[in-house]
Formats: C-alpha cells, structure tokens, sequence
C-alpha cells in the first residue's frame, strides 16, 4: 500500500498524542513501566523507547513477554505505576486493559490487528490499522515507538536504524525488490537524511557482513536454492568453480567484500543455475534493498540491519531479552559479546528443532486446508514462531498456511504460531481474525496480522483448536465471510 497524505497525517496526530501524554508523565515525575513483546520487533520498540525516555531523564522500567496476561496486569495493579506504555502488543487487549485498569494511564504503540471496541480516555492507542494502514507491511512496532519518540523529541530521528531494524524483523521488506514501503519508507528517509543508514540494492542473502561466501548460500532459505541450500561443500564447489576467491590473507571473505564484477558473475551464474530448475520467481528475488548501519562496525552482525534483528531475536526467544534491549541502547562491548554467544545457541536450537520436525512424518501433517506441526514438550514454546517462519518457506503447497504448537506445561497451555504466504494473503487468508475466532471459540486467546498469528489455548483444547482452524482457513480460501467484524 502506497502511503496516503491523509492516513499519514491522521496516524503522526495519534503519535503526538501519545508523545504528549509521555511528557506529562515524565514532567510530573511520574514512573513509567514499559512492556513489550519478545521478538525482534518488540525489542527494538522497546530499545527506541527506552532511548527516548532516558533522553528526557524519565523513570522507567521495561519488561519483556510473549503476550500481555493476568500476570502482566496484576503487575500493573501491585505496582501502579503512573504510565504504562505497551509497545508491539496491546491492540489485541484492548478490552481486557479497560475492564482490569481503566483508571490507570496507558499507551499503546502496535502495529496488530485490533481486537475490542473499548474506548477509554485514559488509553491512547497508536496504530497504522486505526488509519487504513497495514500493520503487517507498512510500519512495525518499533516504527509506531519511533514515530512517538520523533514526536516526544526531534533528537530521536537518530532512533530511525533501530526502528528499521525491528521492521526488517517483521519481515516487513515485502516491497518490490525487498524494499521497506509504507510508513516505514519515511522512516528510511530520516535515517538516510541523518546519515546513519545507507539503502543499496545488492544480493540479498543473510550474512553478507559476518559469514563466509559459501555459507551465505548454504544457510539461505530466502531465496531458497534448491541443492545448494543447507548443502556447505556443493556451496563451495559452485563459488569456486566462479573463481571468486575465497581468502583476502587469512581472512575468509563475506558477500560485502566481492568487488561490482564478482558480485554480477554470482549473480548471473546463481540465475542460470535457478533458471535451468524453473524457478524464475527465486531470481527476481536474488536482488533486493540492503539497509546498511552506519555507524556499525564493518564485518559485524548489527552492520546489516536484517542480520541485526537476528541477534535480537535469539535474545528474546532464548530469554536473555535484556541483552537485546541493551544492545538496542547502545552496549557494544558485555552486552553484544554476550548476545553474540546467545545467538550461537538459538541457531542450534532452530537446527535441533528443524532436524527432529523433518525427522517423523506424523510430526507434520497436511489437513484439508493446513498443514500442522506438533512440538509437543520437544520444542520451546518461545521458538515455536521462529521454526514456523522457517517451515512455511519450505511447503509444498504455498496455499496452505501451516500452524506449530508447543506445550507450555506449567500454564497448562499450547502455544500456536501460524504462518501463510502472500498468495494466500491475497486469496483471502487472514491468520490474525483466524487465530482469534479459533482461539476464543476454545477458551483461549488469539490473534496478529494476516500473514502471521499466534495464540495460546487449553492443552486439552488443541486438537478441538487445529480442527476449527482448517474449517476458518477453508472458508476464507473459498472467499466465505468467518466473521462480522473482519477487519477487527
Ligand atoms: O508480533 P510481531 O508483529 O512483532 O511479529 C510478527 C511476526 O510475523 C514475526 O515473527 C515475523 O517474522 C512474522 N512475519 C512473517 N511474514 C511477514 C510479516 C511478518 O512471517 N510478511
Ligand atoms: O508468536 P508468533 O511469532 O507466531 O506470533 C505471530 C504474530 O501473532 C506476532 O505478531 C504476535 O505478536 C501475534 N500474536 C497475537 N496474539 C497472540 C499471539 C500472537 O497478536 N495471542
Ligand atoms: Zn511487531
């Protein structure tokens, strides 16, 4: 979606709004507790928060979680603190926060598809949905925190990469050639102006900065090369066989360091190797937007802003989110050498969990309308969205959107994560109002954007729960309405 003037306009007065009710909390001294969801995304809005609240001296705490629940609440009532800010999340409980703490003062900066009607003075919500705008391409929850703090303090443009960084998280590049659109296009245009972001089209495969040539290849999955992928040694076969150096000294080159005619002989020789397997979409998308950091060190993971959200994601799912939001808020040295290490761990556990799904066929199953994945107690209920994200690149059928579960035992709850593809998107699935309808239907909750959603339901409940997801995922594909409120 192009931005519209009048949209945008009406989306920057919410954000003023709740830049100033975040002024007169800060100018009455007032404590502010931050909450924010646990993904790239809502550890970036939560470091561009946390950046503009120090800036203006405020008192405040963040807290990190998967989703907001009675826990969080009581929190809030125990602690009362004079503003909560909840950033990523809070759309979707709308109604609960003004049934539990009507009086207290709340600001919402989300980018989810809302759920509830509640209208409340004391609640300031800001959210591209509220304003004919798509929360799933066209800004993220660290674009709505950066857009208030822009608000808050005209000093916190240089929050701009950071905001990015979140966006590229949220797989919001869903612009021709990889491209950040929407809201998310302004953002860009701050952070070139300041000059701490430089926008380049190139190849787009993950890792140009850190890994070795042949192994960005071989851990690609988007462009997914069929034979090379997931395979080092033919990987390496294929870049030496372009005579393209492997070594500068002792130093294993990475993707940034091929000179201009390297890169078009890769480039040309990864074209036809697709070509002659069918698959021209993948070569439209070998080439796309890279978004550079500045002021990051070359060679590094935070310099590409894709590889940052990485590192910030593996913090937050393998619960060491506060070296994110450190990183976010500028430790390049214990924080950043620490979440480097974190990072190493959480790609094992994606492999484990990849390895033991693929491992027994009955681990993933095709239903009528979705394919479903059960991680039972195996894998972690905080990375179950990760290896869905994964999975759904790799499907035979693109028209299927696939749901994971984990057990979280403790709550005596499963945890849901669905992910579909944009064609599907555009034959009408839209995960966010499925998640909810089959979630609530079930005693539990739900929801997200339409091309990734969550949930968590009774672990007695889940295969009541898979059931109604494949009937609301096959009425949506034959363009059958599923609720009155669609768009809520
Ligand atoms: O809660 P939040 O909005 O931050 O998370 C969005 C989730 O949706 C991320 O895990 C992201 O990877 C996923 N996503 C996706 N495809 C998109 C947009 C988002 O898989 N086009
Ligand atoms: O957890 P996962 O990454 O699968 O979540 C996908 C998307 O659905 C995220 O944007 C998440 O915030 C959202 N979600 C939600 N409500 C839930 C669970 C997930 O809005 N109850
Ligand atoms: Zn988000």
């Amino acid at each position: 979606m192009p931005v519209d003037a009048k949209n945008t306009e009406a989306f920057l007065q919410d954000a003023a709004k709740a830049a100033q009710v975040i002024r007169e909390t800060i100018q009455n001294d007032g404590f502010i507790h931050v909450f924010s969801h646990l993904d790239a995304d809502g550890i970036a809005a939560a470091g561009v928060i946390g950046r503009a609240l120090y800036r203006q001296d405020a008192r405040f705490r963040i807290r990190i979680t998967q989703w907001v629940d009675e826990k969080i609440i009581g929190e809030i009532v125990a602690d009362k603190p004079e503003l909560v800010i909840f950033t990523d999340f809070g759309s979707g409980y709308i109604d609960l926060l003004n049934e539990k703490i009507p009086s207290f003062k709340v600001v919402i900066l989300d980018h989810h598809q809302a759920a509830g009607t509640a209208q409340n003075p004391n609640h300031t919500q800001v959210n591209p949905h509220m304003h004919g705008m798509d929360g799933a391409t066209d800004v993220s929850g660290s674009g709505v925190a950066y857009f208030a703090g822009r608000a808050l303090d005209k000093r916190n443009v240089d929050l701009a990469p950071t905001a990015l960084v979140g966006a590229l998280g949220d797989m919001q590049d869903r612009y021709d050639q990889r491209k950040l659109g929407g809201l998310n296009a302004l953002i860009v245009e701050d952070a070139v102006n300041a000059k701490l972001v430089t926008v380049e089209k190139d190849l787009t495969f993950f890792g140009r900065e850190t890994r070795p040539i042949h192994k960005t290849l071989s851990t690609t999955t988007n462009p997914f090369l069929p034979g090379l992928s997931g395979e080092e040694d033919k990987s390496l076969a294929f870049v030496s066989s372009l005579k393209i150096r492997l070594k500068d000294g002792d130093r294993l080159r990475a993707l940034r360091d091929l000179t201009e005619e390297e890169k078009r002989r890769l480039c040309s020789a990864l074209a036809d190797y697709l070509l002659a397997r069918g698959l021209h979409y993948e070569v439209t998308n070998l080439i796309g937007h890279i978004y550079i950091l500045n002021t990051e060190e070359p060679w590094t993971a935070l310099r590409d802003a894709r590889e940052f959200a990485v590192v910030l994601n593996s913090t937050g799912r393998m619960d060491r989110p506060s070296l994110g939001i450190a990183v976010c808020m500028g430790d390049r040295k214990a924080a950043l050498e620490e979440a480097n290490k974190v990072l190493e761990e959480y790609r094992k556990s994606i492999n484990k969990y990849l390895i033991w799904v693929w491992e027994k066929p009955e681990r993933l199953r095709e239903l009528s309308n979705i394919y479903v994945v059960n991680g039972e107690d195996f894998v972690s209920e905080k990375i179950i969205g990760t290896i869905s994200g994964i999975l759904i690149t790799s499907l035979p059928n693109v028209e299927k959107p696939l749901i994971a579960y984990a057990n979280v035992q403790n709550e005596g709850l499963a945890k849901i994560s669905s992910r579909t593809t944009d064609l599907a998107v555009r034959k009408g699935v839209n995960l966010g109002i499925v998640m909810r309808l089959a979630a609530e239907k079930l005693g539990g909750k739900g929801g997200g954007h339409n091309i990734a959603a969550g949930g968590q339901v009774p672990l007695d409940k889940v295969d009541e729960f898979v059931k109604a997801v494949d009937e609301l995922v096959g009425k949506q594909l034959r363009g059958e309405k599923v609720a009155s409120n669609d768009n809520a």
